[in-house]
């Protein structure tokens, strides 16, 4: 059964980060396409996955549940369950989000359906009403209990459908759910993340019938059966921006191959805003900092605004910018939760309540605090700080590697849930770290 393996990481800091990176498929799109391959009748293939915690744990349930999965390299291959269990395992309980995903497929496979309770990373309380409220409009019965969730639906019928909030997991519910439903599904209020649109285009290949249209509407003609498919996946923009960030906090040069730049456009304008200088090509995107950087007030959004999962290596950028930056988080309520980490390694960061740097937001006149000021250039001291989640993680990193002196990061197992081999990574891009198990 699935065990976080504790490891501890020795950063030095070690000048400027330099050289190329390759970055595979995303952790975000990966997961959705090993759900989508449970509806198919023969198998699928997965090329160009990343090796990240998540498709550990993904291939795990999917064995649990009588699928059979291959893994070599970055190809993937499951192939269906003669008789599928309808349970995935409790075992499972708060290690990521994809057990939620599975309640449409499992359905349409076994007619009920048991999922523990989701985790992923806190950093807010990220309910699953829309996705439950989704699958009741299918037509499922479900209950909450205090495992998980059980559901029931001898078949599943299309339905209008209206997201209050374009939740991606929850579009990915509606599309993984509606695509062997009987009739039409009209989803309102979709998510078009480009992951998203991915994982459409995949069911799309397996026989699905999905018309993306204007204005966050997709319509969902349901299929008696699907076929298995096969795809390459799309580089992870996360990780793209993520080491983009890493050469220029360091003043160095990080050439990221494998993400197309239509994935990076805000992203990239952001950074040229700050005095980044972009070279880009059909292969690579590489971006240095010639002179000083500027501050920038920046808001997340959906896409396709600037993503929540690039805020934390730019908070860390703000630092090393000349003057005071805003970072207004609107997507996750308690995503700032990493702060106190990078105030320890000398960040000097303030955070806020109030919506600042953008438009009001859902969190306004609450409690949550989700907007920062942040101070640069701020002078970064080592120290021992536990990372509390995936892209966080990834920041500490960064503040370590422009520190004054070498730090101890804990809770390693976080970067690795989400990025393709960190480890390997950082150490080809010169900077100094040594392993050692909790
Ligand atoms: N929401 C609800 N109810 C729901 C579903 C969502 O209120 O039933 C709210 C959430 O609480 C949040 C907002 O809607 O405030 C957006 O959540 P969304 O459903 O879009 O996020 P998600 O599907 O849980 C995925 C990624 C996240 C990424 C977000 C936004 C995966 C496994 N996770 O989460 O990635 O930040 O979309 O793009 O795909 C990460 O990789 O580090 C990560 C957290």
């Amino acid at each position: 059964m699935f065990r976080v393996r504790e490891q501890t990481w020795h950063v030095e800091p070690s000048g400027p980060l330099r050289g190329d990176i390759v970055v595979r498929g995303s952790k975000n799109a990966v997961t959705k396409h090993m759900v989508a391959a449970m509806l198919g009748d023969t198998p699928s293939v997965i090329r160009n996955a990343p090796e990240v915690g998540d498709v550990d744990i993904t291939t795990e349930m999917l064995e649990a549940l009588g699928y059979r999965v291959g893994r070599c390299g970055g190809e993937i291959t499951i192939a269906p369950a003669d008789a599928p269990l309808a349970r995935v395992p409790e075992a499972f309980t708060g290690l990521n989000r994809i057990p939620i995903l599975m309640l449409g497929p499992l359905l349409h496979r076994t007619g009920e359906a048991f999922v523990p309770l989701v985790g992923g990373d806190a950093i807010g309380r990220r309910p699953v009403d829309f996705h439950l409220a989704a699958l009741r409009a299918l037509g499922a019965e479900v209950k909450e209990g205090p495992a998980g969730i059980t559901a029931r639906a001898a078949r599943l019928r299309g339905n209008r459908i209206d997201l209050p909030y374009p939740s991606v997991g929850a579009t990915e519910t509606v599309l993984l759910s509606a695509v062997l439903a009987e009739g039409q599904t009209v989803l309102r209020g979709a998510a078009t993340e480009p992951e998203v649109v991915e994982l459409a285009l995949f069911l799309q290949r397996m026989g699905a019938r999905i018309e993306l249209s204007p204005d966050r509407r997709i319509v969902i003609e349901g299929v008696p059966r699907l076929r298995g498919a096969s795809t390459r996946l799309a580089g992870d923009r996360i990780e793209a921006f993520s080491y983009l960030v890493a050469g220029l906090v360091t003043r160095g040069e990080v050439r990221v191959h494998g993400c197309p730049q239509d994935r990076l456009v805000t992203a990239i304008t952001t950074l040229a805003k700050m005095g980044a200088q972009f070279d880009i090509t059909e292969e690579w995107i590489s971006a240095t900092a010639p002179g000083a950087l500027r501050p920038a007030a920046v808001h997340t959004d959906t896409h396709p605004g600037f993503m929540t999962d690039w805020q934390q290596p730019l908070m860390v950028l703000f630092t090393q910018a000349e003057g005071l930056s805003v970072l207004h988080e609107t997507v996750f309520e308690n995503r700032l939760v990493y702060v106190p980490a990078l105030q320890t390694m000398g960040c000097e960061i303030e955070v806020f309540a109030a919506c600042l740097g953008g438009p009001a937001c859902r969190y306004q006149d609450t409690n949550a605090v989700h907007s920062a000021v942040i101070r640069g250039v701020s002078k970064l001291r080592g120290a021992e700080v536990t990372m509390p989640d995936v892209r966080a993680g990834f920041s500490a990193v960064l503040a370590a590697a422009v520190a004054d002196r070498s730090s101890v990061l804990h809770g390693v197992h976080h970067i690795e849930r989400g990025y393709h081999r960190p480890f390997e990574q950082f150490s080809t891009l010169g900077l100094t770290i040594r392993r050692a198990e909790a």
